[in-house]
């Protein structure tokens, strides 16, 4: 029987790629998004390269599109073997005191919306003996020039990892992050940033980031795929940034 994975937030960018690698390595996908077209021109996409994908249309930041998303799962797929919570933002106030609402806001889209897709997939992913594979960024890991509510989110995003580990690993399921550096999409968030600001977006390739380059959204979508073929990693977040971040392990 083929395995099945459902990426959160996997009609355009970084889960596009993942949601296309899944399927290359013989999954079946549900790929998700609010946008009906990106859900469905993905979906379509990973079918002409042979694939085997399922749209699903909902707001996985709700407890309503979560349920949807569930029984979606459990009807058209019957099982889950891997989650990816990819759903996830930086785009909010840079000041040092923003209004808690603003953080709450924040935390919801890149924290809260991890801890509830686990929630509701676990008991699946328990019966498969599955795993999850949440996408981080290196904004959790040090202070780098994004909003402190995002990376603070991110950090949490980190943190839930290292903790959950032990107690899924008793259920027989593995958790891991992935951490992206700086990743050019067209169309992305630094392709529009590099389209308002390209002194900006250059000075920081060029002096923030070792290799001095972008990472691609299939070198994400591979470090994906490592933690979920290799059965011995677990609780572990994996740093994909051409050499911006500074820390040891
Ligand atoms: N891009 C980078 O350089 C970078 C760097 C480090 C970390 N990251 C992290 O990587 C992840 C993906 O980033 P990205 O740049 O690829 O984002 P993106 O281009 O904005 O794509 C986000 C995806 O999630 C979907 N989505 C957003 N809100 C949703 C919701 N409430 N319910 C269902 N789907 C939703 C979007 O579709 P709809 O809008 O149609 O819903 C889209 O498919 C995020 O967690 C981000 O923080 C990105």
């Amino acid at each position: 029987m083929k395995k099945t994975a459902f990426v959160t937030g996997s009609s355009r960018g970084i889960g596009r790629e993942i949601a296309l690698k899944l399927a290359e390595e013989n999954y079946t996908v549900v790929v998700t998004g609010r946008s009906k077209d990106d859900v469905e021109k993905t979906t379509a996409e990973i079918k002409s390269l042979n694939g085997e994908a399922l749209s699903l249309v909902a707001d996985l930041t709700t407890e309503a599109g979560l349920k949807e998303a569930l029984a979606f799962v459990t009807k058209n797929v019957g099982k889950l073997d891997v989650l990816v919570t990819n759903i996830g933002s930086g785009k909010t106030l840079q000041d040092v005191i923003v209004d808690v609402n603003e953080w709450k806001r924040v935390f919801d889209i890149n924290f809260f919306s991890a801890v509830a897709a686990i929630n509701t997939f676990l008991p699946l992913l328990e019966k498969s003996k599955g795993q999850v594979v949440c996408i981080s960024s290196i904004a959790g890991i040090e202070k780098i020039s994004v909003a402190i509510s995002y990376s603070v989110a991110k950090a949490a995003v980190i943190s839930l990892v290292q903790q959950m580990m032990r107690p899924l690993a008793a259920m027989g399921v593995r958790i891991n992050a992935v951490s992206p550096g700086n990743v050019w999409i067209e169309n992305g968030s630094w392709d529009k940033k590099m389209k308002d600001n390209p002194a900006r977006v250059n000075d920081i390739i060029q002096n923030q980031v070792a290799l001095q380059k972008f990472v691609s959204a299939d070198e994400i979508a591979d470090a994906v795929w490592f933690t979920v073929k290799n059965s011995s990693i677990t609780g572990q977040n994996i740093v994909i940034d051409a050499g911006q971040t500074r820390q040891w392990p």
